[in-house]
Order: C-alpha cells, then sequence, then structure tokens
C-alpha cells in the first residue's frame, strides 16, 4: 500500500517535471512575444510569456499588403506577379486563390495567363497569430481580342454575301435553262404538229 502511494508519488513527479520542461522550452524558442508582437504603454513590464495580451499592452499594428506589379483591372491573358509583403516576425506566407490553397510558399506569387477574376489571399502565420490581406484582381477584355471579334464577324459576312449571291445566281440560271428547255419543247411540238399537218394532206 505505502510502496504503491510511493510510486505513484515518484509518477506525477515525472509528469510535473516534463510539464515545467516543455513550459521553459516554450519560454525560451518564444524568447517571450512580448517585445516582438506587443506595444506597451509601460517600458518596463516585467511580463510573463503566457497566451493573450499582457497588461497595458496591445497588439502591434502590423502590416500585411499585396502589391501587385501591373495597375488594376489587368490585361487577359497577361502574366500576373503578386507580393506579399509584411512586418510579422518570421512569418510563413500561404497563398489562397478563390478560397483554393496555393503550393507557392514565397513572397511572390505569379498567376500565368489569367483569364477571369480572382480572388487572391495572403494568409500570413507567425507567433503573434495569423494575420491576411486579400484582393481582387480584375481582369479587362484585351483589345486585340475584340479586333480579332470584328474580323471574324466581318469575314463570316463576307462569306454570307458570297454564299447568297451564287445561290442567286445559279437559281437564275436554272430558270434560264428551264426557259429555254421549255422553249425548245414548245419548238419541237410546234415542228411536230406541222408534220402532222403535212402528212393529214396526204
Ligand atoms: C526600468 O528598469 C530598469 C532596470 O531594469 C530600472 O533601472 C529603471 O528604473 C526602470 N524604470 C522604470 C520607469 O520603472
Ligand atoms: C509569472 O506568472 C506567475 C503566475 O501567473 C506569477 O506567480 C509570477 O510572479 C510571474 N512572473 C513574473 C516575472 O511576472
Ligand atoms: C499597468 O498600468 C497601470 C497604470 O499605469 C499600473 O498601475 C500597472 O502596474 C501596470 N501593469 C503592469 C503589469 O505593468
Ligand atoms: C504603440 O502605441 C503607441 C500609442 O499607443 C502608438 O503611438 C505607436 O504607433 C504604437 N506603435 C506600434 C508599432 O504599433
Ligand atoms: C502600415 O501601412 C500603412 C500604409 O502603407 C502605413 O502608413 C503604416 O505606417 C504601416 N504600419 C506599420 C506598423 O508598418
Ligand atoms: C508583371 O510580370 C510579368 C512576369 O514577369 C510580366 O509578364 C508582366 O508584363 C508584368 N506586368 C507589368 C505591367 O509589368
Ligand atoms: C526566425 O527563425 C530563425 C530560424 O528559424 C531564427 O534564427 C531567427 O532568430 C528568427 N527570427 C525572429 C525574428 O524570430
Ligand atoms: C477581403 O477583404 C475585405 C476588406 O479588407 C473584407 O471586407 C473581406 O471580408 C475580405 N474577404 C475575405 C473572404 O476574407
Amino acid at each position: 500500500m505505502l510502496g504503491r502511494g510511493i510510486m505513484f508519488g515518484e509518477a506525477l513527479l515525472i509528469i510535473v517535471g516534463l510539464l515545467h520542461l516543455l513550459d521553459q522550452g516554450i519560454g525560451q524558442s518564444d524568447t517571450c512575444k512580448l517585445d516582438k508582437c506587443f506595444n506597451c504603454s509601460v517600458s518596463n513590464t516585467s511580463q510573463n510569456c503566457t497566451n493573450g495580451v499582457p497588461e497595458n499592452c496591445t497588439i502591434k499594428a502590423f502590416n500585411v499588403t499585396i502589391q501587385i506589379n501591373s495597375s488594376l483591372p489587368v490585361d487577359e491573358g497577361s502574366n500576373v506577379i503578386l507580393t506579399c509583403v509584411h512586418d510579422l516576425p518570421n512569418g510563413s506566407i500561404r497563398w489562397m486563390k478563390d478560397n483554393v490553397l496555393q503550393e507557392e510558399r514565397s513572397g511572390t506569387y505569379e498567376i500565368k495567363h489569367i483569364i477571369r477574376s480572382a480572388v487572391v489571399h495572403c494568409d500570413v502565420e507567425s507567433i503573434c497569430g495569423v494575420f491576411n490581406y486579400n484582393v481582387t484582381v480584375e481582369v479587362k477584355a484585351a483589345n486585340n481580342m475584340v479586333i480579332i471579334l470584328i474580323c471574324v464577324g466581318a469575314a463570316a459576312a463576307l462569306l454570307m454575301m458570297f454564299a447568297i449571291g451564287m445561290k442567286i445566281s445559279l437559281r437564275r440560271g436554272q430558270v434560264q435553262s428551264q426557259a429555254r428547255k421549255r422553249q425548245r419543247q414548245q419548238n419541237m411540238e410546234n415542228i411536230h404538229s406541222t408534220v402532222n399537218t403535212v402528212t393529214s394532206y396526204y
């Protein structure tokens, strides 16, 4: 009974020791978030590295923005380079396009041959928290596309006119040949009747 009690106590001690180590480890790796993440009105605060915002402190006004290498709206089919600029300590970047996570992990993300408008997010994860920024990359239809469409339309109209013209001239030809045929038949009939009248004389 006494032996089991001692063993239980030892186990508890070991667990407590482990927790203490872990706590120290976290504290050291963060080197206290205080100076990195918070703006404290009291300069000499001897605060713990606890979670949450310490007393008399506010979280720093961190900035995350996306810069685009061309003005909006961008030309359809062009390549667009987005740069995520931030001032977070050791922030790691994630890009999202239309809410789909992208493979890119660096500060610049390229959209090749953009076709339609997209919403792009830059999420920055850091010891001070996750901060993000989003931008809508608007796309305008390229002018050369309009020109191509006009050309195609004009070509189609020309082809149509040509086809109609052909049809009209063909039909006219048919009508004429039919008229000629009828004329010939009539001539033949006339000859026949003449022959008939001639034969009836005999
Ligand atoms: C800040 O701390 C330093 C030493 O850590 C001390 O000498 C100084 O008086 C403190 N200042 C205030 C305003 O408490
Ligand atoms: C850290 O926090 C604990 C309890 O929250 C407190 O007892 C201790 O005095 C604090 N240490 C400092 C340096 O403020
Ligand atoms: C916060 O500010 C108040 C008033 O200036 C001061 O009395 C208090 O000691 C401060 N707290 C800490 C943790 O510095
Ligand atoms: C810290 O807070 C002060 C006043 O509250 C403000 O003027 C200053 O711009 C802040 N600094 C940062 C980096 O947020
Ligand atoms: C955040 O960005 C704005 C605009 O670019 C700038 O005026 C401000 O100083 C920046 N704040 C910080 C804390 O860098
Ligand atoms: C943006 O960068 C891409 C890739 O280098 C380039 O193709 C595009 O022309 C650039 N846009 C502008 C407006 O410079
Ligand atoms: C960022 O991380 C590297 C290693 O991952 C470390 O050496 C450096 O001190 C860190 N910088 C900050 C500002 O936390
Ligand atoms: C994108 O940013 C705007 C302005 O900052 C915000 O109102 C909107 O909720 C954001 N959208 C998403 C999906 O985060």
